[in-house]
């Protein structure tokens, strides 16, 4: 099976946003493994909320929501014009720009949104509205077609018999379909080389084991779910090949922003001498922020760590720190996966070549 031969998305593997041309509706990412829930969303505030909580998360899931969020978001205001709906628009995307403070996808997706209203200027009201919509639906295909580039680009670092540790859901979960970091792992798998998966369960929301785990193994991939501190060990005793991880940001100088625990496998692997990869859509990249000390990290609540399903098992009044995202230093990434091809040391004159 060549790229081309892909389906639309991995077989089996609900998706993260569907759009019909009339209704969006998000895939409830909380209920996973265990239901599958599609929600239409109705208004901003459900897509705002849907990605507060994270029943929508992924750095480009959460910019292909907050696009049709914005979308919904000016739909009482048909009736404004010019100056007034303008202001009305940039003030419900500031808005929706609060939902999650790290991924800048977020921020990027309602950036470029705005913009295509401004240039279908004098489009404002209705018409406006339907210039969002369009762009939307373009951030959403393009997205799709993002995620079999950064496939292709990465095909060759899974060989036959590749052992790929990854960590959090950078999956079909996490993007329109595909994925970014399991991408290359989704296109060997589909061309027949015996691919196998070490996910880690990524305390303390459990995304790699509710969700990596759950699309690898109805899709069909070897997926093998450990626990975090286990990575160290499956690394000493030789079982794994390469680290392949998504990213929410990746600043100038090349720092990678991602789940937290990322940088310990970071470190492992550099210990370990295993390749560490990061795989992301070029709208990941953050040029205008310097490095990753400059990237606001989301605190999350106390309970997702307190709490493990719903029951308590830490001492009431402990205190507690919930930092959703981490740093990895540009050192010990060995290169970075993206639809434009892939970029190695030094990664900040990479980045800066790729785009332009
Ligand atoms: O908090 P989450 O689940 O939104 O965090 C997701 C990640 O950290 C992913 O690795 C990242 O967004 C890349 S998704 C292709």
């Amino acid at each position: 099976m060549t790229l081309i031969d892909l389906p639309a998305s991995p077989p089996g593997v609900p998706l993260a946003a569907s759009w019909d041309g009339t209704i969006f509706s998000l895939l409830d990412q909380r209920r996973l493994p265990h239901e599958v829930v599609h929600e239409v969303q109705d208004s901003g505030e459900s897509v705002f909320a849907a990605i507060r909580e994270m029943r929508v998360r992924g750095a480009p899931a959460i910019g292909i929501a907050a696009a049709f969020g914005l979308a919904l978001a000016m739909k009482d205001d048909d009736g404004l014009q010019g100056a007034a709906w303008h202001a009305r628009l940039a003030e419900r995307a500031a808005w929706l720009e609060t939902a999650r403070p790290t991924a800048v996808n977020l921020a990027w997706a309602l950036r470029r949104c705005c913009a295509a209203a401004t240039a279908a200027a004098p489009a404002t009201g209705a018409a406006g509205r339907a210039a969002l919509l369009r762009e939307a639906e373009a951030i959403l295909a393009e997205d799709l077609a993002i995620c079999r580039g950064i496939a292709a680009a990465g095909l060759d670092l899974v060989p036959d018999g590749a052992r790929v540790l990854t960590h959090c859901n950078a999956g079909s979960l996490a993007v329109s379909a595909w994925g970014t970091a399991t991408a290359p792992i989704y296109a060997a798998a589909a061309a027949g080389r015996r691919v196998k998966v070490f996910a880690d369960e990524t305390r303390p929301v459990l995304q790699g084991a509710r969700l990596t785990a759950f699309e690898l193994q109805t899709a069909g991939v070897d997926v093998t779910l450990i626990s975090d501190n286990m990575a160290a060990h499956m690394m000493a005793t030789g079982e794994v090949d390469l680290v392949i991880v998504g990213t929410d940001r990746v600043t100038a100088n090349g720092d990678v922003v991602n789940k937290i625990g990322t940088l310990g496998v970071a470190v492992l692997a550099r210990h370990f001498d295993i390749p560490f990869w990061v795989a992301c859509p070029s709208s990941t990249f953050d040029a205008d922020t310097a490095t990753g000390a400059d990237v606001p990290i989301e605190e999350r609540s106390a309970d997702e760590v307190t709490d493990i399903a719903g029951q308590r098992v830490a001492p009431d009044g402990v205190k507690v720190r919930n930092p959703a995202f981490d740093v990895t230093p540009a050192a010990l990434v060995t290169g970075i996966i993206t639809e434009r091809g892939r970029i190695t040391a030094p990664l900040g004159d990479g980045l800066a070549q790729l785009l332009g």
